[in-house]
């Protein structure tokens, strides 16, 4: 048909999602109901918690989406949904809720790897030309990832300890920023100079891997140890320190990866592709060593969790007929 239409939904952390996306590429709707507020106190996501705002969230998220989007049931192509990686609970409610609307409405089934997803929000800004090189950074998962075709990925570099967000979370809390601090850290970065020199962990090896703990602990007891020589630091060149060392080693690492895998296009996904220091530097740098090269960046609003990212992956699956049953479960530590 001309007109496909794609139910899609997103609830494997912190943020209920669920959309309608037209032909993998238009967005109709997309609802994100955060529960953002409930986990600052904590510092973090509480699971538990989590899942119960899901369990509330997620029936009028469905409701809104087709709203949103003026269509009914009896218009959708297919229902997708993520089922890994991800909170086991969490994602447990949105497979849950697509498995019923898809048996309900005799509608099938796509499973979305949510990886697949934050690098498919870059269908949303443009159409994509394989082979591409995408760098996936996240508050999970900080990958370099070749797209070598349609739904085709091969990890060709990751962490081996902290994601990049999860990194940036950290010392959030050490400079007294609530979760998720990425934004925060990145705005305080912009009014600072790189001062600190904090260590740019694995740069310049022969491999693609990244490690980020080091980096923050060097600046948690770079902080600590001020403290109790009762010296006070300027927290906006600790934040624009950190940053200059995590942008650094993702830039680097981007371009080696460039050197060993020419592509056309540079996807940067995930929530950490928000970060207005990695945007600059990465066009930068490219700008003088891959010029060729097309850096395809989501909209802000886009790099975070949704679920009209999972309704563009999903298309991809659609085409190829990649369907689930009703046996469909989640996969909390799924993988490319
Ligand atoms: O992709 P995402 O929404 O959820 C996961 O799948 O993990 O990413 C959330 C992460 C958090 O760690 C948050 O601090 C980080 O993305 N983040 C940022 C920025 N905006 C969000 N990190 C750095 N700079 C930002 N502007
Ligand atoms: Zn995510």
């Amino acid at each position: 048909s001309e007109r496909e239409l794609i139910l899609a939904f997103e609830s494997s952390c912190d943020e209920t999602s669920v959309a309608v996306v037209e032909n993998g590429v238009t967005i109709l709707s997309n609802i994100i109901a955060t529960q953002i507020n409930s986990h600052k106190r904590f510092g973090g996501v509480v699971p538990e918690v989590a899942s119960r705002h899901h369990v509330e969230q997620i029936t009028d998220c469905i409701n809104l989406a087709l709203a949103e989007a003026k269509v009914s049931y009896a218009d959708l192509t297919a229902v997708a949904v993520t089922y890994g990686p991800g909170l086991v609970g969490s994602l447990l409610i949105g497979v849950t809720a697509a498995k019923t609307v898809a048996y309900a409405h005799h509608l099938p089934l796509i499973p979305v790897n949510h990886m697949a997803g934050h690098i498919y929000a870059a269908r949303f800004v443009k159409p994509l030309v394989y082979p591409l090189l995408a760098l996936m950074v996240s508050g999970g998962h900080t990958e370099l990832v070749m797209v070598t075709a349609p739904g085709e990925f091969a990890i060709i570099g990751e962490t081996r300890d902290d994601a990049a967000g999860e990194a940036y979370d950290k010392i959030g809390r050490v400079l007294g920023i609530t979760y998720p601090a990425g934004k925060e850290v990145d705005r305080l970065a912009h009014l600072g100079q790189d001062t600190f020199h904090f260590p740019r962990a694995m740069d310049g090896e022969a491999n693609l891997d990244f490690s980020f703990s080091g980096l923050k602990s060097a600046f948690i007891n770079t902080v600590h140890h001020a403290d109790q020589i009762g010296e006070t630091l300027d927290r906006n060149d600790l934040a624009a320190s950190f940053q200059a060392a995590v942008v650094d080693v993702l830039v680097d690492k981007t371009m080696q990866a460039l050197r060993e895998h020419p592509v056309s296009q540079l996807v940067i996904a995930g929530g950490v592709a928000a970060n207005q220091g990695l945007r600059e530097a990465m066009t930068a740098a490219l700008a003088t060593q891959f010029p060729a090269v097309d850096v395809v960046i989501p909209p802000v609003r886009l790099t975070g969790d949704n679920a009209a990212m999972i309704g563009a992956a999903a298309h991809i699956e659609l085409a190829k007929q990649h369907f689930a049953d009703e046996t469909l479960n989640a996969v909390p530590n799924l993988n490319f």
